[in-house]
């Protein structure tokens, strides 16, 4: 789908508007990893082999540049990630919110940093389509981030292998699983990288994929104490707005995200960066003579 076919919201001057106010306007732009959420979740997988039991995954998503989050904060953020042992780094979409200009090459030099055994993947979202999804595979490419928009990678390891999936934004009607599922070799444990959580809905029925990773709701920015779950929810991320599911037999996770959209308060909902475990529910056998 071409940028000039996509649906953008309304009054985009006002957004952009808000947003450089938001992000000159501010004291508080120094990245302090105390102001971060470093969720560390263990996900088991059925038939996960004992050669991916351990692997991290780290997820970075909504960075949404420019719109609070400057590029100086980018980059001290990206240095502590950077400390952060992890075998592979995925980004979920949302790198810009209503500029790009002027931030283009500040997201890249931040994402080249970004290192792991595994490499690095990513997938677009709804504000990457509404700015320019050329730029930001132009930024991916450049920035050494294999593009999963409906693609997949498969990484082998001591002879097992695990899917990386990717579908792009189906707020803007990008998405195309079939395109995925078409590629993807089966009877390998898969994980499904998918800007929108209420994705899931389409992705569990395919009974494909074990895992989906998503952002797109910064938690609601709003998380109600002890129920832990948000009243604020936009399309597209009304039925898993935050943290953990179960979709049929699939796991969707949701990430707070690290930007913020049209308002930059977060009330117990801390900006989140992802490290998700990979277990196995292999049984290991122990031999008794
Ligand atoms: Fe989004």
């Amino acid at each position: 789908m071409k940028d000039e076919e996509i649906d953008r919201p309304g009054a985009m001057k006002i957004r952009q508007g808000i947003q450089d106010a938001m992000t000159y306007s501010l004291p508080d732009k120094k990245f302090n990893p105390k102001n971060i959420d470093l969720v560390e979740v263990d996900i088991e997988l059925d038939d996960l082999s004992w050669n991916f039991n351990n692997f991290k995954i780290l997820n970075l998503t909504d960075i949404h540049l420019g719109q609070w989050i400057n590029p100086e904060y980018l980059d001290e953020l990206i240095d502590y990630v950077a400390t952060l042992n992890v075998d592979l780094i995925t980004l979920t979409g949302d790198y810009f919110s209503y500029v790009i200009e002027g931030y283009e090459e500040s997201l890249e030099n931040s994402l080249k940093k970004l290192q792991a055994p595994y490499g690095k993947v990513g997938v677009l979202g709804n504000h990457d389509h509404w700015m320019s999804s050329e730029k930001i595979r132009k930024i991916f490419k450049n920035s050494g981030i294999v593009d999963l928009s409906n693609d997949v990678i498969t990484i082998e390891k001591n002879g097992d292998y695990l899917n990386i999936c990717g579908v792009d934004s189906c707020t803007v009607c990008a998405d195309n699983l079939d395109k995925v599922i078409a590629k993807m070799p089966k009877n390998i444990p898969s994980v499904l990288l998918a800007h929108e959580p209420d994705f899931a809905k389409e992705s569990s029925q395919t009974k494909l994929f074990d895992l989906q990773i998503s952002g797109h709701s910064h938690g609601g920015q709003f998380i109600i104490p002890k129920v832990e779950t948000t009243p604020f929810r936009g399309p597209n991320s009304t039925k898993y707005p935050v943290g953990l599911y179960k979709v049929g037999d699939m796991i969707q996770y949701t990430s707070k995200g690290l930007g913020t959209n049209s308002f930059r308060i977060r009330i117990n909902c801390k900006p989140e960066v992802t490290i998700i475990t990979l277990k196995t529910n292999k049984k290991q056998k122990i031999k008794i003579e």
